[in-house]
């Protein structure tokens, strides 16, 4: 059976990350025969110079077509004067509510060959491998009524709507426990029950799921008292479940734990478990065209691809081994660069994971 996938280099560094993990597709696709089709597509600024909008008709549906999509990055200075509606964020924004990619999964895993780069001790970070599943397609993001106005006594007002209906609370509620059910069984939700009535039906709501799946633990927290812990103690997670704005800001936390965000992949999800995948990181325009951005995130973002969307595993697992092994010949990309490894550029580093 072919299996489409779409592939959205975008902005800046976007497409050279993408040719490297695009090599790393076509081998494995090749040597465990799994008939992928690949197509490209617009998306950010790219599609902004080819066509006006960031999310064009075509790639939305090539898109709906397709089993996965592959993303680079997207945005960057180049297009700083565009309106707002028309930003490249916004493309990237429109897809995943258009394909209600709603469970975003963004992995915090500390290969020990780079314990040196993370920014805490050693000690406390070996052996991290906690899994964050943000819900990404409502919360304060999306809420309306949204905007800035124009008060009575003619003073501006800002303001942002949080809201979570029931039905999207337990569909990312039985992802997070389904997902910990293949790991160490503990779900931690995070909310602010003490202050957002938002957050306390999150939080009954939470409960009334995990009833659902018996064999795994469900405790709560704070987000003030996650953001703590996730410095001072991170290896108590396995999974965290949390919404859209607390899932941002706590996942980039995650991510630096393990050292560079060039290191992260990240899968968004629909119902059917068809998804987008990308790395963490933006584009990245200040390293752009230097042959210096780390491929890793976005040939990791393929192993979840074939993990979850593509039924391979095996090839997955290929993937990620390939990738430690790289790291165990000593190669490095700037960003992750320490005395005594080996500099490499991004063609390289993709070459190596190819080779290995
Ligand atoms: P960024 O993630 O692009 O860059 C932050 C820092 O990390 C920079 O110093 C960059 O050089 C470095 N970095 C990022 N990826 C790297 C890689 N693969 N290898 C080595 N170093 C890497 O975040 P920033 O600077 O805030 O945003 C730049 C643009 O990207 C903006 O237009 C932003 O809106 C967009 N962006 C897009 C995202 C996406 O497409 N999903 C996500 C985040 C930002
Ligand atoms: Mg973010």
């Amino acid at each position: 059976m072919a299996r489409k996938v779409l592939v959205l280099p975008g902005d800046y560094i976007g497409p050279e990350i993408m040719e490297e993990a695009v090599k790393v597709l076509r081998a494995v696709d090749r040597r465990f025969a799994l008939g992928i089709e690949l197509e490209h597509g617009l998306l950010g600024g790219a599609a902004i110079d080819a066509c006006g909008v960031p999310l064009p008709d075509e790639t939305l549906a090539q898109a709906r077509e397709a089993d996965a999509i592959l993303l680079g990055a997207v945005g960057g200075p180049k297009w700083d004067g565009v309106e707002r509606h028309l930003r490249p964020e916004r493309g990237l924004l429109a897809i995943r509510s258009e394909l209600q990619l709603f469970g975003n999964l963004r992995p915090a895993i500390l290969y020990p060959q780079l314990a040196d780069a993370s920014s805490l001790k050693p000690e406390l970070v070996a052996g991290l491998d906690l899994l964050i599943v943000r819900e990404l397609t409502g919360g304060i993001y999306f809420g309306e009524p949204r905007g800035i106005r124009t008060l009575e006594n003619g003073e501006r007002e800002g303001y942002n709507t949080y809201k979570y209906s029931e039905s999207e609370i337990r569909r990312i509620g039985h992802l997070a426990f389904s997902l910990a059910r293949k790991r160490d069984r503990r779900v931690c939700s995070v909310d602010k029950s003490n202050v957002l009535e938002a957050t306390v039906l999150w939080r009954e709501v939470m409960e009334e799921v995990a009833r659902d799946y018996p064999d795994v633990e469900l405790s709560h927290i704070y987000v003030d008292n996650a953001a703590m812990q996730l410095v001072m103690r991170p290896k108590q997670f396995d999974v965290m479940v949390t919404g859209n704005m607390f899932g941002d800001i706590l996942s980039d936390a995650a991510a630096m734990l393990t050292g560079s965000i060039g290191m992260l992949p990240s899968a968004s999800l629909d119902k059917d478990g068809r998804g987008m995948y990308e790395p963490c990181h933006g584009s990245a325009p200040d390293i752009a065209g230097q042959g210096k951005a780390n491929p890793l995130a976005t040939i990791l973002s393929v192993a979840m691809m074939l993990r979850y969307t593509l039924g391979s595993a095996e090839a997955a697992d290929t993937i990620e081994q390939a990738v430690s092994d790289v790291l165990d010949q000593g190669l490095r990309t700037p960003d992750i660069h320490s005395e005594g490894t080996r500099l490499v550029g991004t063609a390289e580093m993709g070459d190596a994971v190819l080779a290995a």
